[in-house]
């Protein structure tokens, strides 16, 4: 049974003090069990977040990793720091990283592998297009996104989500359909399925991000292939993050 999870990208924001005040309200109020809940704060900020969520349920993710363990890569952050430092997650191909930073496929999958080698469990968002979807191109993109991964081997699977992020509902306020995203997720799983059987299928949890909201999360959650949302703008607002988690 896939437990479902709700994972808070809070992208590039919030100060120290912005972000200790938002841990300590979602502590005080996120219950206990029901969900797998994952706060993904910035790199400044992921020791405050994994001593604030120390001896909780609550997870941690990093919002990135370079591709290489370590080296003259000025300003970057390698998978042996998470590492050290305790994360268990890191979001990785986001939209913002392919579009705004020139992230290939190929790069995100060396990411992908390092991380799992590293035992560090990951959040690969992938998803089309307005452009894509409008020409009737969003199945094929997604298969392309994902076609790196199908090299995985079973066991890899184990520590991987997905979260599929259709571009043009992220930060836009228009959200995909319970039925679109249903339609998509399904087929993600029937494209796992076909590779490596029903079984591993069924246990690959599958999230959906663009625009959740606390009046449109549960329709969205309810869906049989939704696992769950990775939430963006609506995670940095207590009462709202909170309302979605009790979508679940
Ligand atoms: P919004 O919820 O702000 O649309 O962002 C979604 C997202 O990009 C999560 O990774």
């Amino acid at each position: 049974m896939r437990l479902k999870t709700i994972a808070a990208n809070w992208k590039m924001n919030n100060d120290e003090k912005e972000t200790t005040d938002l841990l300590s309200e979602l502590l005080i109020h996120i219950p206990s069990g029901a969900q797998k809940i994952i706060l993904a704060p910035s790199f400044v900020h992921l020791n405050t977040a994994l001593q604030a969520t120390y001896n909780s349920a609550i997870e941690v993710a990093a919002q990135n990793m370079h591709h290489k363990v370590s080296g003259a890569y000025t300003g970057e952050v390698s998978i042996k720091m998470l590492k050290s430092i305790g994360v268990q997650n890191v979001i990785l191909g986001h939209s913002e990283r392919r579009t705004l930073f020139n992230e290939t496929d190929d790069v995100i999958f060396e990411k992908v592998k390092l991380a799992l080698e590293f035992g560090i469990k990951v959040i690969f968002c992938f998803g089309e297009s307005l452009e894509e979807r409008e020409s009737n191109n969003h199945f094929k993109t997604i298969e392309k996104q994902l076609s790196k991964l199908l090299d995985l081997s079973t066991n890899d699977w184990e520590k991987i989500y997905l979260a599929y992020e259709p571009v043009w509902a992220i930060g836009t306020g228009k959200t995909a359909s319970p039925e679109q995203a249903q339609e998509m997720h399904a087929y993600i799983r029937k494209i796992l399925a076909d590779k490596y059987g029903e079984e591993l299928s069924e246990d690959v949890s599958i999230l959906y991000g663009g625009s959740v909201k606390p009046n449109n999360a549960k329709e969205l959650f309810s869906q049989p292939d939704v696992d769950g949302g990775l939430i963006g703008g609506a995670s940095l607002v207590v009462g709202d993050f909170l309302d979605i988690v009790n979508a679940v």
